[in-house]
Parts: structure tokens; C-alpha cells; sequence
């Protein structure tokens, strides 16, 4: 199937989510196996969570952390990067993903906006930081000095999460929307669809499942990140 039919493609924002990791060995929230699996999110991303069993939060996004050193990016983070490096026109990337692997794999602007795995945030300071090492609540800010503070940098369930505005502002502007990986469930990324939608874009979903808002796009790409990616991006860079 082929993407461009007729329309002109100047500005394109890709959505990507757990599923363009997955290829990586990294695990999905909701598939078999995933992170949720067994485990009900709210005992461990939300804020209530963190003040009721900090260590067990700790302890999850710690060993979450150290999995990246065992990780590599896959061809689905390299064409994407590719996609921003030669396409003639504009390409937003936008992750709901914490890991790294966007960045490794040579992206040069990701919008994180459930944060990073790879940073911590002062909860007395507000200052943020890289993680560099395991960090509990006796680790010190390197900003103020004070322990106890240092939660992940990542967004939980009932926060806003980052840059809400500047993706509004890329949404309302884009030809071309492109969701790679994400089951749809967790808002206000679910809604990125219609928000492409009514600004007149194209919407091509990349996913070997159906997602909770499958109907929402015009075009669905049925079949792992690693090849769908590529072909697109084969096709956007050719056209
Ligand atoms: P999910 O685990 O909900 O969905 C992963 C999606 O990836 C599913 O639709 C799979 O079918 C698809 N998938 C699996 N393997 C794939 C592959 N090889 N190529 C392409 N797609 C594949 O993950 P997200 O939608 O990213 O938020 O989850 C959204 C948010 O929910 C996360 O950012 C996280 C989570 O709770 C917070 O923690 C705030």
C-alpha cells in the first residue's frame, strides 16, 4: 500500500509508543508478558503509589534504568532517525517511551513526554538531573543537598504530561500523523489521532495489532515496527 497518494507532505509528526521498542527486548505495558502484567499500575506509576511504597518504586524504574545498558535501538529507531535527518520537510517525533533508544538510534529531537528513565527530579528543588546510578530515598539532590526528594523523571498516571503544548502546536500544523506502536489506551496520546485529523492530516497507524483507536486512522500497516518503519519511511523519502 502505498502512502502518498497525491497529497502533499510537508510537515509529518511521528507518535511512537512501547511497540517500537519492542523489537529491542524491551518490554510492552499491556501485551503478554508486559510490565503491567500481574501488576496493577496504579500500585507503581502514579504519585499516591510513590508516597504510600517508595523502595518498590524505586526498585522498578532502578532495574527498568539498568535493562537499557542491555538494549540496543532496532531498525524502527533508525529509520525514523534517517526519516528526520533527510526528509526535505519538517519531522516532529514524539514518545511516550522513557528508554533511550530514539536517541541512540540517532534521532536528533525527541519529545519525551512521559519523561525519561535516564533522569531524576527533585521533588524539593524541582531541579532535574541525569540518573546516573541507583537512587533511593536517602540519595541528595546535586542541586540542594536534600534526600529523600529524588523521584524518576517520568510521567505518572493523574500528571500532565510534558510539552502538551508544543505537540498541540505540531498536531494543528502537520499533513502527516504517524502512531507506531502504541495500544491506544493511555490519553491524552489516544487523542492525538483526531486532533491530526481535524487539522486535515493523514493518520497511518503501525501495528501488528489492532489498537484501541485503529478506526481512527485512515491507514493501517499491519506487521512489526522494524519493517512497516522502514517502508515508510523508504516511501517518504522516495516520493
Ligand atoms: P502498550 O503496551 O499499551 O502498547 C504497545 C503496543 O505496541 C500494542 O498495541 C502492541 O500491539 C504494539 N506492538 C507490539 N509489538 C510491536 C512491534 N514489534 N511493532 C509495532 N508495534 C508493536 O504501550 P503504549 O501504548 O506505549 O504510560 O502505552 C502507553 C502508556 O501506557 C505508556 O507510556 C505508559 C503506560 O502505562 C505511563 O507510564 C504514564
Amino acid at each position: 500500500m502505498s502512502l502518498v497518494t497525491g497529497a502533499r507532505i510537508e510537515r509529518i509528526v511521528i507518535l511512537t509508543g512501547a511497540g517500537v521498542s519492542a523489537e529491542s527486548g524491551l518490554n510492552t505495558f499491556r501485551d503478554a508478558g508486559g510490565l503491567w502484567e500481574g501488576l496493577d499500575p496504579m500500585d507503581i506509576a502514579t504519585p499516591q503509589a510513590f508516597a504510600r511504597d517508595p523502595a518498590l518504586v524505586y526498585r522498578f524504574y532502578n532495574a527498568r534504568r539498568n535493562q537499557l545498558a542491555q538494549v540496543q535501538p532496532n531498525a524502527a529507531h533508525r529509520a525514523l532517525a534517517r526519516l528526520q535527518a533527510q526528509f526535505p520537510g519538517e519531522v516532529f517525533l514524539v514518545t511516550q517511551n522513557v528508554d533511550d533508544l530514539h536517541e541512540r538510534g540517532g534521532s536528533p529531537q525527541v519529545c519525551h513526554m512521559h519523561g525519561e528513565l535516564r533522569r531524576v527530579l527533585c521533588g524539593v528543588c524541582r531541579a532535574g538531573a541525569a540518573a546516573r546510578e541507583d537512587y533511593d530515598a536517602r540519595s541528595r539532590c546535586a542541586q540542594c543537598g536534600e534526600s529523600g526528594g529524588l523521584r524518576p523523571d517520568v510521567v505518572w498516571f493523574g500528571e500532565i504530561p510534558y510539552h502538551m503544548q508544543v505537540i498541540g502546536a505540531q498536531l494543528a500544523r502537520c499533513d502527516l500523523f504517524v502512531a507506531v506502536g502504541t495500544s491506544g489506551v493511555v490519553y491524552p496520546a489516544a487523542g492525538f489521532v483526531r486532533e491530526a485529523r481535524a487539522a486535515g492530516a493523514l493518520t497511518v497507524e503501525v501495528n501488528p495489532e489492532l489498537s484501541e483507536v485503529t478506526g481512527c486512522f485512515h491507514q493501517q500497516r499491519r506487521g512489526p515496527a522494524t519493517r512497516e518503519v522502514a517502508v515508510l519511511v523508504e516511501e517518504l523519502l522516495g516520493s
